[in-house]
């Protein structure tokens, strides 16, 4: 490629000051620019962070992307992004997933890079990576850290969260001792990566995989192997390629690849935390993803991969299953196959497939009939909500009950134990005050545990409704992403204790059954919550975020239109 194509030559070329100091500059950390070979510059973008164990293993994972750079004749660049730590980031990693998008895109766009290969791992990295990419428009691959390998505990093999939400509930059913406590803690401690469930982290790297912007087969590779580190080192190389052929975001990311992914999704079971990030990224695209596309293009698609918390196998099975391109193949005639990807359109990847193993079931044989998710509507929900259906218990599928209210995390963790005169079995729990605006940032408080009263009698699931998310490796009959939230005066506001709801799964409804002139007089008497006077991030953050099913992104960065996703270029001068 002539180096006048290059968008790095803009810094390099020319004999005057400004273009040397820039050569120094690279120099300087061992990137010669060697203006007569056209070669382009690479940036490596990681998230590797003692602060997030899953992102930790992407730090050597930049050193294969480097070599296979070098490999294929680009200048790598490694530069470190803000690392969102699902596990100790408060309230919630989601909060910051728009700033890591702002990141990405803008140290995409004001450096002298051509192209990008993105590491990231766990929850928000990777959709806020993917996010950034889709906004910057450079031609650009996404590399994943893998999935840490499985805990064992009391001679049992476990999967990370899923099965720590299953023994927590048995702890407060008095079934779980101090000593099997520390136990299960010691056992949890079992190395680097993802969590290894279909956990929101395995999900979105699956889904960044069917969208196109990973190699094939590469997303559910395990954590630290030489097979992920061979992946990486592929990818540098093909990140070069993808600059010679202006492969960006633009030319892969379509309606058609969308509605794959949410296909995909549908048949992985996975996490409901991934409709709200491909709702944002399809946004950055300018394409229109609708809550009810999710609905309508679940329908034909049956959940087929048996991993936590939909089935019972682990991401490590369905690596040895076959990954995705064994999941592609089993759904290939609803797929649009000529959707292109960094690694060749679907059809190629279906064609060179191999034979899906046991965690990937036949379409004929399927492990839930008809999709993973339901969306909800109605009274208590005007602009929708989620309902997991992979992971909820079909007998409450149709349900009315009662209220139990809690005002937000901290009122809920207080008073989930204490008695309630309308607490029982038949109880809807509703958790209000934790949507985006309100949480802010939509922690994931929405699988609100079993009262321990009822636990101890051997009650397992209830039905539950709220603004907040649930994580990916979550379970349990709860209505999601209720919207509008309750912060911004959503009908969730004005529900009292003992208000009875109804929730229809297969129906698409969740009602609130009280009469409209009783909710016009609580109405008139609410006033929105006052906020302490806030400064930087979370003050611009709930300005200006989007509900739910608009994916929580910041109002001024989605693109409705591809008008909107030129990237506006910087004047390349002295700083
Ligand atoms: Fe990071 Fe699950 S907490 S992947």
């Amino acid at each position: 490629m002539p180096s006048e194509h290059l968008r790095s030559a803009r810094w390099f070329e020319g004999d005057d000051e400004v273009a040397l100091l820039h050569r120094v500059a690279m120099t300087s950390v061992g990137a010669e620019v060697d203006r007569a070979a056209d070669r382009p510059v690479i940036g490596i973008a990681h998230s590797a962070s003692d602060l997030n164990p899953c992102n930790l293993p992407l730090g050597e994972l930049t050193e294969a992307v480097r070599e296979g750079v070098l490999a294929a004749g680009g200048i790598p660049v490694v530069f470190p992004t803000l690392s969102l730590g699902e596990d100790l980031m408060k309230p919630s990693a989601m909060l910051y997933r728009n700033l890591l998008a702002i990141e990405v895109e803008e140290a995409l766009r004001s450096y002298p890079i051509d192209g990008a290969v993105l590491l990231a791992n766990c929850d928000k990295t990777v959709p806020a990576s993917v996010m950034g990419a889709i906004s910057a428009d450079l031609p650009s691959i996404v590399v994943t850290g893998g999935t840490r390998q499985p805990a064992v505990f009391q001679g049992r093999r476990i999967g990370t969260g899923t099965d720590l939400w299953r023994i927590t509930e048995d702890r407060r059913a008095g079934l779980v001792d101090d000593e099997a406590w520390a136990e299960l803690e010691r056992s949890l401690t079992c190395g680097l990566g993802a969590c290894n469930t279909m956990g929101t982290a395995a999900t979105m790297a699956i889904v960044t995989e069917a969208l196109g912007l990973s190699l094939p087969g590469t997303s559910t590779i395990p954590a630290g192997t030489p097979e992920r580190r061979a992946a990486a080192r592929e990818a540098g190389s093909r990140a070069v390629e993808l600059v010679a052929e202006q492969l960006r975001p633009s030319v892969l990311l379509t309606a058609e690849s969308f509605a794959n992914a949410v296909r995909v999704l549908h048949a992985l079971g996975g996490s409901s935390n991934a409709v709200i990030h491909l709702t944002a990224m399809a946004g950055r695209a300018g394409v229109h993803l609708e809550l009810d596309d999710f609905a309508r293009l679940g329908k034909d698609v049956p959940v087929l991969v048996d991993v936590e918390p939909s089935g019972t196998a682990l991401i490590p099975d369905l690596h040895d299953s076959g990954g995705l391109p064994a999941v592609l193949a089993e759904i290939a005639g609803l797929l649009d196959l000529s959707s292109k990807t960094v690694g060749g359109d679907i059809a190629s990847i279906v064609a060179s497939a191999p034979a899906a193993g046991p965690v990937i079931r036949p379409m004929a044989e399927p492990l839930k009939e008809a999709g993973a998710f339901a969306v909800l509507r109605g009274s208590l929900a005007p602009d929708g909500a989620v309902v997991r259906t992979s992971t909820a218990s079909p007998g409450l599928f149709l349900h009315e009950g009662p209220a139990v209210v809690f005002d937000g995390y901290d009122d809920m963790r207080r008073r989930i134990d204490e008695p309630n005169p309308h607490l029982s079995e038949q109880s809807v729990l509703v958790l209000r005050g934790c949507g985006p605006v309100g949480g802010p940032g939509m922690p994931e408080w929405g699988m609100i545990p079993i009262p321990a009263v009822l636990a101890k009698q051997g009650v397992r699931d209830m039905v539950r409704v709220t603004d907040a998310r649930m994580s990916g490796t979550s379970y349990g009959t709860v209505v999601l992403h209720v919207a509008p939230e309750a912060a911004v005066g959503g009908p969730l506001a004005l529900v009292l204790d003992g208000d009875p709801i109804r929730v229809d799964v297969e129906g698409g409804t969740v009602e609130l059954l009280v009469d409209e002139d009783e909710l016009t007089r609580r109405r008139a008497g609410w006033s929105p919550p006052r906020w302490p006077e806030l400064r930087g991030w979370v003050a611009l953050y709930r300005k200006c975020v989007t509900q739910a099913p608009a994916g929580c992104d910041l109002d001024f960065l989605e693109a409705p239109t591809p008008a909107h996703r030129v990237v506006v270029e910087p004047v390349v001068g002295r700083s």
